[in-house]
């Protein structure tokens, strides 16, 4: 029901108007001054006040004001004798939303509460068609970043088991993946990259060794030195990480970094012999992270040969054969931060 306040200090005008209004179906509230207006106002959300403007202590005018400090949508409607005719048009450009001369007339008056009333329904309508759209957007966002939360930590649970399954065929190089993951991500995350990007890098890190599958367990675990046809069996296992990783859902830069980790900045890498910018920036800080982390680590065919030597290699071949921003960046982490390797499962980021 549309609420309405009339103020006037004539009894005889606030008790016309209240029949009239209350015999079309209004609920009407009347004030005799402005000041008990206020406290009504600040008591009940009226819809429509019609006031008065001259009244002892305070004026109409006054009330409107204070009314609009805080309802921007009431409509206020001034009644006016001819002499303050120019008060009220003054008051419509103050924020009255109309006024009514005095005496008032029975179909005028309740013409324009109609009026108003309409603006009022609309209004509200509106406000309830926003509150309902804002909601909705609200349940789909919601609906939709769980859903993708669901889908990330499903994705996760695949390339942490991934990880574990290589691991698991080729225990001497145990924990490597995640120590790949986690150097690049840290590589990453010195070089500035954004965190879902740096998150990323560890996801391709941990599954980067994934075409050791198809290399025989006893290739991979031989003692001592393999032979040429070994090796070359042992080099194939990036195309064949591109091979499979291709064929998932998973983004694309995922297989073709994987198939890139063994590239070289001079074309002296494998399996494609790419330069430069031809490397994704992915694949050049996983290079790195592989070596030091590979030289760093013991192997069935040698001891570790430690950090100061896997510090050099990168060093000397800083521009030849590692990205030299990279290079860099792991000198730091090492030297000033004292990265020390982690096997722990990180945060990963797959986008989708
Ligand atoms: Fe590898």
């Amino acid at each position: 029901m549309i609420k309405v306040l009339i103020v006037d200090d004539e009894m005889s005008i606030r008790e016309t108007l209240c029949t009239f209004l209350e015999n079309a179906g209004y609920h009407v509230d009347t004030a005799e001054n402005a000041i008990k207006g206020r406290t009504l106002f600040d008591q009940n959300n009226y819809d429509i006040v019609v006031t008065d403007i001259i009244m002892p202590r305070m004026t109409g005018i006054e009330l409107m004001e204070h009314i609009r400090k805080t309802n921007s949508l009431c409509r206020i409607l001034i009644m006016t004798g001819e002499a303050t005719v120019e008060t009220a048009a003054k008051a419509v450009k103050m924020g009255a939303s109309g006024y009514l001369n005095k005496p008032i007339l029975k179909a005028d008056f309740l013409a324009e509460i109609a009026t108003n009333t309409e603006i009022v329904l609309a209004q509200k309508l509106k406000h309830l068609e926003e509150t309902e759209k804002e909601l909705y957007r609200g349940q789909l966002e919601s609906m939709v970043l769980s859903r993708t939360e669901s889908l990330n930590q499903s994705m996760a649970s695949i390339i942490y088991l991934l990880a574990d399954v290589v691991e698991h065929r080729d225990p001497y190089t145990s924990g490597h993946q995640r120590k790949v993951g986690n150097l690049a991500a840290a590589i990453a995350l010195k070089l500035k990259h954004p965190k879902d990007f740096c998150n990323m890098v560890r996801a391709i890190g941990y599954i980067h060794d994934i075409g050791k599958i198809v290399v025989p367990t006893e290739i991979l675990s031989k003692p001592g030195k393999i032979s040429p046809i070994e090796f070359k069996l042992i080099q194939q296992h990036s195309q064949s990480g591109y091979d499979m990783l291709s064929k998932v859902v998973l983004p694309h830069n995922f297989a073709v970094a994987v198939s890139q980790h063994h590239e070289r900045m001079d074309g002296s890498g494998y399996p494609n012999n790419l330069k430069g910018d031809e490397i994704l920036m992915e694949s050049h800080i996983l290079i790195v992270a592989d070596v030091v982390e590979a030289m760093m680590s013991h192997r069935p065919y040698r001891p570790a040969l430690g950090i100061d030597l896997a510090l050099e290699e990168i060093t000397l071949n800083r521009t030849s054969k590692y990205h030299p921003q990279v290079v860099d960046a792991c000198l730091d982490l090492f030297r000033d931060n004292h990265y020390t390797l982690d096997d722990s499962l990180g945060e990963i980021h797959i986008p989708i």
